[in-house]
């Protein structure tokens, strides 16, 4: 994948005042999961997600204990990651999490400076600052823990031209599904235990440079049965967006207290991923067997047009068919979104997806929030754990 580094197209341009420019990034930089078999999770992502083969590492290239398969889908990078050894240290974080979100890597163009600026901020370490080399050139990475055991690796590429990182040898496949029009990580948010999402608000302001852009309390996000907080930090630029979320108060177990049940703590909840034309990538994703958390009632729809106000005029969705897909409408003051949410993709109800295409709005369908979490209440639901 080309990800030529211009200092002519970082785009850093500050457009959230108060951001600390300590810690610039340029974007997300893969995300890696630790996995039961990465071999079938890398399957089921190109298969139903249409991502593409990109670079493998394991026995065969001489790693011993592991083996990572890296997708792409146009600017989106996972790497699945499973042991192959009783003795990997990665078992435990299956045993205690199944399958989930180890790594939140952040592309940057200095990672000694990003681990320096962050740890004396009062990061706790995980990686120092680590030179990898091939004939392609070197990576250099460094990490730091935030909330849970998840961990934030910066990722430093400019002299590096190799398929993706040292260490890992392009896969070539046989077997290669279109892509459906993924392209980029929206935000990825995640969930915090009771009373600690003011703790990682304050994490992310202090040791990252981060802004709280917009927050939702449980007056605003709340069903008859239950409740959740969320604040929506974000760097400088506005390209690292990471809402977090905390349980609240109600009358029955939340999603948030059930994540936080299943994935034995604090951890990654939703990946965002953005896409121009939602209805094609929704209606490719279903055909090759995505599960969607099901539609919002008929009245929903009805009341779209009264939402969009001004909006609906620039609106060029059918409203019946984003209805027939299940896919969901909000509006701020300045344009409209399109989004639907995915049930749990492992067998733990712990992380989903969401697919949305903004069309000026910048907010995260906050409008939306009571349909959405009436529907994962059904869910809930039928799992006995609502
Ligand atoms: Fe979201």
């Amino acid at each position: 994948m080309s990800r030529e580094v211009k200092s002519v197209d970082y785009g850093l341009e500050k457009i959230f005042e108060g951001a600390q420019d300590f810690l610039p990034l340029l974007g997300t930089d893969y995300v890696e999961f630790i996995v039961g078999n990465a071999k079938q999770a890398a399957h089921f992502y190109k298969t139903a997600f249409g991502f593409q083969s990109l670079a493998y590492a394991g026995l065969e290239t001489g790693v011993k204990d592991r083996a990572s398969y890296v997708l792409v889908q146009d600017k989106i990078r996972l790497v699945l990651t499973t042991p192959l050894t009783a003795e990997s240290e990665l078992n435990n974080h299956i045993v205690q999490h199944g399958d989930g979100v180890k790594v939140v890597a952040l592309w940057v163009e200095d990672a000694r400076s990003a681990f320096e600026e962050t740890t004396k901020r009062g990061a706790k370490p995980y990686m120092e600052p680590t030179v990898e080399k091939d004939e392609h050139g070197e990576v250099v990475r460094a990490g730091i823990y935030t909330y849970g055991e998840t961990v934030h690796m910066f990722v430093e590429r400019k002299n590096y031209n190799g398929v993706f990182m040292p260490g890992f040898k392009e896969w070539k496949s046989d077997y290669n599904p279109e892509p459906v029009g993924l392209k980029y990580v929206d935000h990825m948010v995640g969930n915090v235990g009771w009373n600690e999402m003011n703790t990682w608000v304050k994490w992310y302001e202090d040791v990252m440079g981060f802004v709280n852009f917009l927050s939702f309390d449980d007056k605003q996000i709340h069903t008859e049965y239950s409740a959740l907080m969320s604040k929506v930090m974000s760097n400088g630029n506005g390209r690292i967006k990471f809402p977090i979320n905390e349980p609240a108060e109600g009358a029955k177990r939340s999603q948030i207290e059930e994540y936080l049940d299943f994935y034995n703590g604090p951890g990654v909840q939703h990946i965002a991923v953005a896409t121009d034309d939602i209805i094609k990538t929704v209606s490719a994703m279903k055909a090759r067997g995505v599960e969607f958390l099901s539609s919002p009632p008929h009245t929903y729809y009805e009341d779209v047009p009264n939402r969009l106000g001004e909006h609906m005029e620039i609106m060029k969705e059918d409203i019946s068919v984003l209805e027939s897909l299940g896919i969901m409408v909000d509006a701020d003051e300045e344009g409209y979104l399109l989004q639907i949410f995915t049930k749990p993709v492992e067998d733990r109800p712990t992380l989903f997806y969401e697919i949305i295409q903004r069309m000026g709005a910048r907010g995260f369908g906050a409008g939306n929030f009571k349909a959405l979490f009436e529907s994962i209440e059904r869910e809930q639901e039928l799992r006995g754990t609502l």
